[in-house]
């Protein structure tokens, strides 16, 4: 990627009306004491059941532990308190379906279905600890079960909406969820995705749910399973929602119990559970959306990712609630029915803050100026982008024609194990397109080399973490020793991001990409291990493997290598039919793009495949190094 070395600088207004007016100063405060820091962010931000008696405790490294002893509930501070003052009255959510419908909720009205819902959940037997899967089209009911589920103190698994039979199955078998809240289906380009469909197929091959909720999005019939199945309508209709009088009691947790798992992908295997947990997750969420996007409470946010990744559980769900913010939710494509559907949305709701991936901004930009210019999106103060490095010609165009060359662009850069931003600059800061510009106040990163020394300015090397911070990841669920090894092993004390980067001699961090097995295809996190799974699990394939080739719109695309089992005979057809097949098995994200059947594929002595290698042959590069090769 160019690298365009031009500073913006931001306007003397934005500058004043920044919660943070000078970022390196607070940044290099925070540096003196960062859990000093993030406490009294944790005072200032949040309400606390009880107070916490240490900040951070290391005593079992790198299982690191914050606010011990402190309790509370990420639901205490995202709807509970609220009901307290005028914010009750404030819109917590505008949500537009793909098919023009509009719903609006309240912090109040918010609160009253997520407490009715949190009692059905309680009277089905689900209680503290317990997992429960939600796999969801972009709908209010998807936040609303995230929130009644973590209410109850149980541990939601969202998985997103946009996988498939397989990569459903195992993660509901992994969680040992005992239960699936999904619907009928969803919307995506107006034609109907069959997610219930998609959730019996993936019930059959795991056994731990006990009962399913459904929610009616499309009204199409639908398969009911007997004493298993219940529509979420009939279940809140029951006296049981309304057991609680006026509402429904939030459990009272640890700082440290469990609030989530999610699920992505790592170097190899199978897809890992990454664990956030109550306290610290609230801390990092609404600190980091407050200094970064500089909410204010005349804001309409609309980040544009979708619940079922943690951009959409730490800034559409969490990170706005706990802040007391209007969020704006859309549930379909950017360019349905036209590509001027997000101006739109822009227009109709005056959104003033925008927060979307550079996939997104490439495919709009794609369609010209027009689209944007003939709708009237000048209420927008500030944009984001996250997921993927952005391009100097989408960021500009972003700057220039969504932002009119008024707007900062907040490029930040984070992941699921991180929980909230990490490197991100604020409206106040100057910017240089592509660059997150510098860690946040209070998160210390460095670039290493393979010696673990700190690289000279503008060369590259891998990206680590080297102090803890309060959203940071517990753990993998179930694993450990994958834990240590993939995150902490490589630089001793050290989190290992997985990312290249570079720092320029100003002091700001440049992202290149992964280094790893993982794969972003337009802004989705991928493993190869995945896609390859979903391809050997067809009978035709003996054995795959996957890389990456740059694509101009999505960032990467998958091209994935295949041996075929003695008999089968590659054809246009195959190639068709085991696209459908991953398509199906793991979700149409994981498609690849290109198939190509090869009759071996290049391994090291040891077994390992060289994607390196197939990566520069499939581009038509130097093949550098192949002393490794097997002979
Ligand atoms: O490679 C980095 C890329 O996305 C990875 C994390 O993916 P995921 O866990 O799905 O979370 C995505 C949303 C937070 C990172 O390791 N990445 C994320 N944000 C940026 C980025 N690359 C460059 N610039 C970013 N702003």
């Amino acid at each position: 990627m160019s690298e365009d070395k031009t500073i913006y600088r931001p306007s003397q207004e934005i500058v004043e009306a920044a919660h943070v007016p000078d970022y390196d100063a607070l940044r290099e405060e925070a540096a003196q004491d960062p859990p000093g820091f993030w406490a009294a962010r944790a005072e200032e931000l949040l309400d606390w059941y009880e107070p916490w008696e240490r900040v951070l405790d290391d005593s079992d490294a790198p299982f690191f532990k914050w606010f011990t002893g402190g309790k509370t509930n990420v639901v205490l501070n995202a709807l509970d308190r609220h009901q307290r003052t005028a914010t009750r009255n404030k819109l917590a959510l505008v949500w537009e379906g793909e098919d023009g419908t509009l719903k609006t909720y309240s912090y109040f009205a918010l609160n009253r279905e997520v407490c009715e819902f949190a009692n059905v959940l309680r009277s089905m037997g689900v209680k503290k600890g317990d997992r429960v899967t939600i796999y969801m089209p972009r709908i209010p009911e998807l936040l609303m079960a995230m929130l009644a589920t973590a209410k109850i103190g149980a541990v939601h698994s969202v998985v997103y909406g946009g996988f498939s039979v397989e990569a459903l199955g195992e993660r509901i078998e992994d969680s040992e969820s005992k239960v699936l809240i999904t619907a009928d289906g969803g919307y995506l380009r107006g034609k109907i995705v069959p997610l219930k469909e998609i959730a019996d197929e993936a019930l059959q091959r795991c056994g731990t749910v006990e009962h399913v909720v459904v929610i009616r999005r499309t009204g199409e019939p639908v398969h009911m399973e007997q004493d298993r199945d219940y529509y979420y309508d009939e279940l809140m209709a029951l006296p049981v929602a309304r057991s609680a009088g006026d509402g429904s009691e939030t459990e009272v947790m640890d700082a440290e119990d469990p609030l989530f798992l999610l699920y992505t992908s790592g170097t190899t295997g199978k897809p890992k559970a990454i664990l956030h947990t109550h306290g610290g997750y609230q801390v990092g969420t609404a600190t980091t959306l407050k200094y970064a996007f500089d909410l204010k409470p005349e804001d309409r946010w609309w980040c544009a990712a979708d619940p079922g990744w943690i951009t959409g559980h730490s800034y559409i769900v969490y990170g706005p609630l706990i802040l007391g913010a209007t969020s704006i939710m859309y549930e379909g494509a950017p360019t349905y029915p036209y590509p001027d559907r997000w101006w739109r949305i822009v227009e109709r709701y005056g959104v003033t803050i925008l927060y979307t991936a550079p996939t997104a901004i490439r495919g709009l930009m794609r369609f010209g100026d027009s689209w944007v210019k003939k709708r009237n999106t000048s209420t927008l103060r500030l944009l984001g982008s996250v997921g993927e490095p952005i391009n100097p010609e989408a960021w500009r165009w972003y700057h220039e024609v969504v932002g009119k060359g008024e707007c900062p662009i907040i490029d930040t850069w984070w992941q699921t194990e991180t929980g909230a931003f990490m490197i991100t600059p604020v409206p106040s800061f100057p910017l240089k397109p592509g660059s997150g510009t510098k860690p946040f106040p209070g998160v210390q990163a460095e670039v290493l080399d393979d010696e673990g020394n700190p690289v000279p300015p503008g060369e590259e090397g891998k990206l680590v973490i080297t102090t803890p911070w309060p959203s940071m990841l517990r753990g993998i669920y179930k694993d450990p020793d994958r834990y240590i090894e993939q995150y902490w092993s490589t630089y001793e004390g050290k989190y290992l991001t997985g990312d290249s980067a570079k720092v320029d001699e100003d002091g700001y961090f440049w992202i290149i990409g992964r280094v790893d097995d993982v794969i972003k295809v337009s802004g989705y996190r991928l493993g190869t291990a995945e896609i390859e799974s979903g391809l050997v699990s067809h009978e035709a394939v003996a054995e795959a493997a996957a890389i990456a080739i740059p694509d101009e719109i999505k960032g990467n695309v998958i091209h994935a290598h295949v041996i075929l089992k003695a008999g089968s005979e590659g054809s246009p057809e195959l190639v068709s039919e085991l696209k459908a097949h991953v398509g199906h098995e793991v979700g149409p994200i994981a498609k690849p793009t290109h198939i190509e059947f090869v009759d071996a594929l290049p391994k090291t002595r040891s077994g390992k495949i060289m994607r390196r290698l197939l990566k520069a042959r499939a581009m038509g590069l130097p093949e550098g190094d192949t002393s490794t090769l097997e002979g």
